[in-house]
């Protein structure tokens, strides 16, 4: 079988860790890898930098992997659909509805691939979407105060946490939650597409700031179902993925993301979460 061609959109801590996994693996090749700034690597030979975005087909990628910014899959993401499969490593984006429906649109001949990153039991969430049983979803992140990477009022008020005592900083819908915490809330948003009979309106999140979890961000899921007798099914899972203070991305989430660009591509139009 021909090895997958990745293109890699961003330079930044996931596109070099993701860049030096494809160049190691037998089973990927790299096709390029942009970056909005000259990328100066003297081990990564030139062939490998795609300078204008508006030309990467011509490295002829079969997935192309977004790891720089929201607004790439905005600007880019339909012209991406176009020529290859696309994984969308920042889906706070998908919380515009407006970028959500050009993106579905355009997957008519490639994927779409939502990566689930510390989101736990996606598949088994997506299942009951399709199934209409899915009834309420909600995702609750906490993290140490200087994990977090936030917008406008969230930011004054993380800024705020002293002491001992957590604080929950936001408790609704994800589509209002992403563009407050575009960094921190992927997992929310990759939820939101799993969840799609609930969307980005229907699914909770809540985000809350504690000064005691000095090594670990916990992500903790609760699904409800149908109602049978009386009684609600439900599941309630909880991740501990060991992190530094000052980490925004859990060290388990770079393999988490390693594992989703390597099953991503190759099961058609539409959207896949992997
Ligand atoms: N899905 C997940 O589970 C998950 C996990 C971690 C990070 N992420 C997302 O992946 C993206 C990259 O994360 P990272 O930790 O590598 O970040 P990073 O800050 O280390 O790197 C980001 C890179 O993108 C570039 N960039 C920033 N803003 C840009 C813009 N407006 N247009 C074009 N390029 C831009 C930067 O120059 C940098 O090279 C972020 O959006 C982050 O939220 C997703």
């Amino acid at each position: 079988m021909a090895h997958k061609r990745i293109g890699i959109v961003g330079y930044g801590h996931l596109g070099k860790y993701l860049t030096k996994a494809v160049l190691e693996r037998p089973d990927l090749d790299l096709a390029f890898v942009w970056n909005r700034t000259t990328i100066l690597e003297p081990d990564l030979e030139d062939k490998y930098i795609c300078h204008n975005l508006e030309d990467c087909g011509h490295y002829s990628p079969d997935l192309i992997v977004e790891v720089a910014h929201p607004v790439i899959s905005e600007q880019y993401g339909p012209m991406f659909l176009g020529l290859a499969d696309y994984m969308v490593g920042s889906p706070t984006a998908l919380a515009s509805q407006a970028v959500e429906d050009s993106l579905r649109a355009s997957a008519t001949t490639h994927g779409l691939y939502i990566p689930a990153g510390a989101f736990w039991g996606a598949e088994d969430i997506l299942k009951m979407a399709d199934r209409g049983t899915l009834k309420a979803l909600k995702v609750t992140m906490t993290k140490h105060p200087s994990c977090f990477k936030l917008e406008e009022d969230l930011k004054a008020k993380n800024a705020q946490v002293c002491g001992n005592e957590a604080v929950t900083l936001y408790d609704g819908s994800v589509r209002g939650l992403c563009s407050l915490a575009p960094n921190n809330v992927n997992t929310m948003a990759a939820a939101a597409m799993a969840a799609h009979n609930l969307g980005f309106d229907g699914v909770q999140g809540c985000l809350i700031s504690d000064p005691k979890l000095t090594d670990w961000h916990i992500v903790e899921v609760e699904v409800t179902g149908p109602k049978i007798a009386g009684k609600n099914f439900s599941v309630k899972t909880s991740r501990n993925n060991p992190a530094d203070p000052g980490a925004v991305t859990g060290t388990a989430t770079y393999s988490s993301f390693l594992s989703s660009m390597v099953r991503a591509g190759g099961h058609g139009p539409g959207v896949h979460l992997c």
